[in-house]
């Protein structure tokens, strides 16, 4: 199988590259291919006539996406449209991540599939464009939400507590956003697994590690310093973070439970 992937170097897009290994990979980063240049991208993956590509790159900086929201939009919408679009004229299978910030996190009961976006940041504005032009676009595609992501190759929030907790007693941690944690080998993992067969339907779905926690809960999993619960305005980011993004996967496989993903990650 022949597949383009792009954001070789991300956390996610690390991960591809250790699980690829038999197919013909042609694997770009920003050096190689800047996704700014919309005729570029749009060439690579047209002389490629690839069966798949697998687009891990964007904008992901969440609180810097509010003063950069022209930047976040370029990336996260502009040059994922014209992917799509150059996935429908060689007929590749479009494989893209989007997040769980496409919610506005106001129910408790989490999000399904096909519940109803409504972002609250720019960020999470840009990604759900994205979805948006890949939609309008009439390729063959998979779009996977996912969220809170950890694992090598990447600033994440496992890594972000550990470093922060370095010679500290007791550390502040928020109690009051909800989401599921996930590690990136594990969603690589299922998504060659779930997708490369080609025979499942276009369409969104949402794959995380099972189960869901605060930002609270989670970090009591990863450090072992006295943790003090506290809202989310104590910390006055740039970017509103939606409170119960939980993602409901009601169309494929569960993965396993985060706790063990991130003892499996912790351990590494
Ligand atoms: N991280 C999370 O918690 C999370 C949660 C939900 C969904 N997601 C989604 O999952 C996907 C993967 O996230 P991730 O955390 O693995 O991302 P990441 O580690 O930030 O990787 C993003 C990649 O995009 C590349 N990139 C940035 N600007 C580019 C440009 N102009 N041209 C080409 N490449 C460029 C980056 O290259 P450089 O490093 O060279 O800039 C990097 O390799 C994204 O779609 C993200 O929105 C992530």
């Amino acid at each position: 199988m022949k597949i383009v992937l792009f954001g070789k170097n991300g956390m996610l897009g690390s991960e591809f590259m250790k699980l690829l290994g038999d197919h013909e990979l042609l694997a770009y980063d920003k050096e190689d291919v800047d996704l700014l240049d919309l005729g570029k991208t749009r060439s690579v993956i047209l002389d490629a006539a690839p069966d798949f590509v697998i687009n891990c790159a964007g904008y992901t900086a969440v609180d810097d996406a509010e003063a950069n929201s022209d930047l976040a939009l370029r990336l996260n919408c502009d040059a994922v449209a014209t992917m799509a679009d150059a996935c429908l004229g060689c007929s590749a299978k479009l494989i893209h991540f989007s997040t769980d910030y496409v919610f506005d996190g106001k129910d408790e009961g989490g999000y399904a599939e096909d519940a109803q976006s409504h972002p609250v940041n720019a960020y999470g504005q840009s990604k759900l464009l994205g979805e948006e032009a890949i939609l309008e676009s009439l390729c063959d595609f998979y779009i996977v939400r996912t969220s809170w992501l950890f694992g090598k190759n990447g600033p994440n929030f496992v890594e972000k507590m550990i470093e922060l907790s370095r010679g500290r007693k007791s550390l502040n941690v928020v109690d009051d956003q909800f989401s599921c944690p996930t590690y990136s080998l594990d969603l690589a993992k299922a998504v060659v697994d779930n997708f490369l067969s080609g025979d499942k339907e276009s369409g969104i779905y949402h794959l995380t590690n099972s189960g869901s926690c605060s930002r609270y809960e989670f970090t009591k999993k990863i450090l072992d310093v006295e943790l003090l619960p506290v809202a989310s305005s104590t910390f006055n980011t740039p970017a509103a973070r939606p409170q119960f993004s939980v993602l409901l996967n009601t169309k494929l496989p569960h993965l396993r439970s985060w706790q063990d993903a991130l003892a499996d990650y912790l351990s590494n």
